[in-house]
């Protein structure tokens, strides 16, 4: 018995065609749900540390990760449209680079998609607070911020973080084409605020704040884009929606592709006419970076409407990687690797209910529990592996698949993949070491969970029919 059998490609899709969720979403769904899950603490919070790591060349650091993100997104799409079931890389990588490595990745994403949930939803809290301060409204310290999270202030718990988790749990628990339907309009009032932001602060921008434009070299705007690299996940949560779309061979790389080219463009925008109109120093110790530019012009009032569209845009990402999360905890306990109960399906509202509810009580309750100002690197490197891995499972499946019928083939191979490859290795290399550690001792941890439980428990083990490896 290998531990590297694979699934058998044909009886996957069969299950997905007559088994699996409704299939309601189209493509302009997939793109809304994209930037959903892109724009959001990354542009919002973190732009800030970037000026200061990269200065003005931060916008180089954005092109930098945005290119590591475009040539893996170039074969995510390859994968999605061949293989359109539930599940997104931890299927694909179940199907051809065999049951271990489908388990790694997964466990992977567990911990991109959960920690990100959670962190999002303490930026929420955050800006939540401010916006209600506005208004004179200031909630009793102890339930603003979990325990040991602000120096010399007793806090208990980050209620907001809580509650806005729960509530998104509820939606995402309720039904894909609502979820979908708030997700579409939070996102368009989220790409105005931006584009409000544009027009309003390029009138502002000083070229002599752009000079010099990379005062720490080329190692700043490395380790820059290594942290900005957060602002673009989320692209890849469009896939985990595969399997309720309608027409998936022609839509999801259309999602994936669009989503990413459409948040490049706006970042790299914004990081300009941020670091033009504010010197980059000033950034230090701030963390609503878009709204402090806006005001240091003068533009108090539109200040007030980035506020609220970081809110809204926090509310899309925690949204989407939500739903993202629940389809790969689907896609492995119908694999058997997790326990059953979590991919059973909801008579009404045909959402993977157990698995929902469980996400969002457990991610809820990190966000209000545990400090996580200093999560974002791990959520990075979690995810740059997870990149590494579906680019090498895209040169894997030409090999072993080359006549699966493909709507999207990714250009360029073997080099796009090979790039993609070493573009995220070269981010994480530029990653603290504690983030390494913290990382391996994840993956750790998932060995023991795969030894002792998923192993023996696995469909393919159960049946072994579609063995193959
Ligand atoms: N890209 C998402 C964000 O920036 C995770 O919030």
């Amino acid at each position: 018995m290998s531990l590297f059998r694979t699934k058998n490609i044909e009886s996957m899709l069969d299950v997905s065609e007559h088994d699996g969720l409704r299939k309601v979403l189209g493509p302009m769904d997939l793109v809304l749900m994209g930037i959903g899950a892109i724009i959001g603490t990354g542009i919002f919070v973190l732009t800030g540390t970037g000026a200061l790591t990269a200065g003005p060349a931060l916008t180089v650091s954005f092109v930098i990760a945005a290119m590591a993100c475009g040539f893996a997104a170039l074969c995510y799409a390859e994968f999605a449209s061949a293989i359109p079931v539930s599940g997104s890389i931890y299927t694909y990588s179940y199907a051809t680079l065999g049951e271990i490595i489908a388990w790694m990745i997964g466990w992977d994403l567990l911990l991109e998609y959960g920690l990100a949930t959670s962190a999002v939803s303490v930026g929420w809290s955050g800006y939540f607070q401010s916006l209600i301060a506005g208004f004179g409204l200031h909630l009793p310290a102890a339930i603003t911020a979990a325990p040991g999270s602000v120096p010399g202030v007793h806090t208990l718990v980050n209620l907001p973080a809580i509650l806005i988790m729960l509530a998104i749990t509820w939606v995402v628990s309720y039904g894909v084409r609502e979820s979908a339907r708030l997700n579409n309009v939070m996102v368009a009032i989220k790409i105005a605020v931006v584009l409000m932001f544009i027009v309003v602060g390029v009138w502002h921008v000083k070229p002599a704040n752009w000079q010099p434009f990379a005062p720490f070299g080329l190692t700043g705007i490395f380790n820059a884009a290594a942290l900005v690299f957060f602002a673009f996940i989320g692209f890849d949560a469009v896939t985990s929606a595969a399997e309720e779309v309608r027409n998936p061979g022609r839509d999801m790389p259309i999602g994936i592709i669009g989503s990413l080219a459409v948040c490049t463009i706006l970042y790299v925008a914004v990081a300009a006419i941020m670091t033009g109109i504010v010197p980059f120093m000033k950034f230090e110790g701030v963390d609503h970076p878009v709204s402090l530019a806006l005001q240091y012009a003068g533009q108090n009032w539109v200040a007030g409407f980035v506020d609220l569209g970081a809110i809204l845009g926090m509310t899309t990402v925690i949204l989407v990687m939500t739903y993202g999360q629940t389809r790969i905890i689907f896609a492995m306990s119908r694999d058997g690797l997790l326990p059953e109960a979590l991919s059973a399906v909801h008579p009404v509202h045909a959402t993977p209910f157990t698995a929902t509810w469980m996400v969002g009580i457990v991610f809820g309750a990190i966000a209000g529990f545990v400090p996580l100002n200093v999560l974002a690197e791990l959520i990075n490197i979690g995810t740059l592996s997870a990149f590494t891995l579906i680019s090498i499972a895209t040169l894997v499946l030409r090999r072993t698949q080359p006549h699966l019928p493909r709507t999207f083939r990714c250009p360029g191979v073997p080099v796009v993949p090979l790039l993609s490859v070493a573009f995220c290795l070269f981010l994480m290399a530029h990653l603290q070491k504690l983030t390494w550690i913290a990382f391996l001792c994840w993956l750790a941890l998932g060995l023991v969970i795969y030894f002792a439980y998923s192993r023996r428990n696995a469909v393919l083990h159960n049946h072994g029919g579609d063995a193959q490896g």
